[in-house]
């Protein structure tokens, strides 16, 4: 039996992964340390809130009393917290720096001080990005060259996990992984602001040209490869995650959602494109693949579908946060 400090868990991966993590390892204890911002929602949580094995703490990952008492009393620390979104890191960074890499600093602290294994969960977005009409993709070791306010401080979070293994001997581990989807994911993102708009009559906004390519995954599957990474991964070892997805860009996924949909290419909208956008991302998930013996089970298509469903399902769920988000989309034009 373990005992687990899961941060972030009220959002949309870290709270998958607790449902998840019950589900294979009903025994073992989760604390959830999370700070409940916009992207914080405990109704992600309502089915587990009653297990004696969960405990919620509200409170911010840069507070170094709340932490160090949790991290004391876990045996592995499995790092969700931080801003997220990167619409948002180009309207405000500031949270950024601080929760992304003040935050991982004070759990990284925290760690050192009770020598606690530490798991890291990053983004494919450190890597910059890759050229259409490549072959190439990201590898565990692509070199690091961040372009947005967000990944530039999850590339500084995940410098200084390393640095405290190399520096400290602190047992760590990474994972960066490709764009997640799937229920519980906030509607100011792609998909889920996609679903939403068509269930409401609106249109999809297409940034740019909408030749932008992202590596989806389907969100049970990135749990998974974070259990074995936990259960099986090297001490030390950074492993990359990534989907099945071959180059679909957004307006191909558009596309798929219309045609599910039954709706017309008339609900396609290009609106303004993202300052720094980032072309291309692919990832090589090879190595997990091989040591861990990890691959994705959930196929784009069929799983986009059932995401969609979900949505249409718990209507309830995402309709309070859709209003606060279009106004932030109002506010950069898009
Ligand atoms: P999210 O925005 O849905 O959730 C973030 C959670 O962290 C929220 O519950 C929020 O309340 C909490 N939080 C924010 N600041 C905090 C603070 N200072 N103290 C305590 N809690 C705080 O994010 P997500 O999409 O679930 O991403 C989770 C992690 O996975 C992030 O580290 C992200 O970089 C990484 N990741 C995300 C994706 C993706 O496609 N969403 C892909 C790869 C990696
Ligand atoms: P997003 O979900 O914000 O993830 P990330 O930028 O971290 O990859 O966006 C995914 C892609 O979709 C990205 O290329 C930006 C684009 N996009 C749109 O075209 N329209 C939208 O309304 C949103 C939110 C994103």
């Amino acid at each position: 039996m373990s005992k687990l400090l899961v941060t972030g868990g009220a959002g949309f991966i870290g709270s998958n992964f607790i449902h998840y993590w019950f589900k294979e390892h009903p025994d073992d204890q989760i604390t959830n340390l999370d700070a409940l911002t916009y992207a914080g929602n405990l109704d992600n949580l309502k089915e587990i809130a009653a297990n004696s094995n969960y405990t919620f703490v509200k409170g911010d990952i840069c507070n170094p009393e709340i932490v160090d008492e949790l991290v004391e009393a876990a045996d592995i620390i499995v790092h969700f917290a931080a801003e997220s979104h990167v619409d948002r890191s180009i309207l405000g960074p500031e949270a950024f720096v601080e929760t992304n890499v003040k935050g991982t600093f004070v759990l990284l602290e925290a760690a050192r001080k009770h020598n606690k294994r530490f798991h890291h969960v990053s983004t494919d977005e450190v890597f910059g990005a890759l050229p259409l009409d490549s072959e190439e993709k990201f590898t565990e070791k692509t070199l690091y060259e961040p372009h947005s306010p967000y990944s530039a401080s999850k590339a500084g979070s995940d410098h200084l996990v390393r640095a405290y293994h190399t520096t400290f001997d602190l047992p760590i581990t990474i994972t960066n992984c490709s764009n997640n989807f799937g229920p519980y994911q906030h509607p100011e993102k792609f998909i889920p602001r996609m679903i939403t708009n068509l269930i409401d009559g609106d249109k999809v906004k297409i940034y740019g040209d909408g030749k932008y390519v992202r590596d989806w995954l389907y969100v049970t599957d990135h749990c998974r490869a974070i259990d074995a990474v936990l259960q099986k991964g090297k001490i030390g070892e950074t492993y990359l995650i990534g989907g099945m997805t071959d180059d679909v860009n957004n307006l191909a996924v558009a596309q798929i959602l219309l045609e599910y949909m039954n709706l017309g290419e008339d609900k396609i909208e290009y609106v303004k494109d993202r300052p720094g956008h980032d072309r291309r991302y692919a990832v090589d998930w090879r190595k997990i693949n091989k040591n861990l013996d990890w691959e994705p089970q959930h196929t784009f298509a069929q799983w986009l579908q059932k995401t969609v469903d979900w949505y249409r399902a718990n209507e309830s769920w995402w309709r309070p946060l859709k209003a606060e988000s279009e106004k932030m989309y109002k506010q950069s034009g898009q």
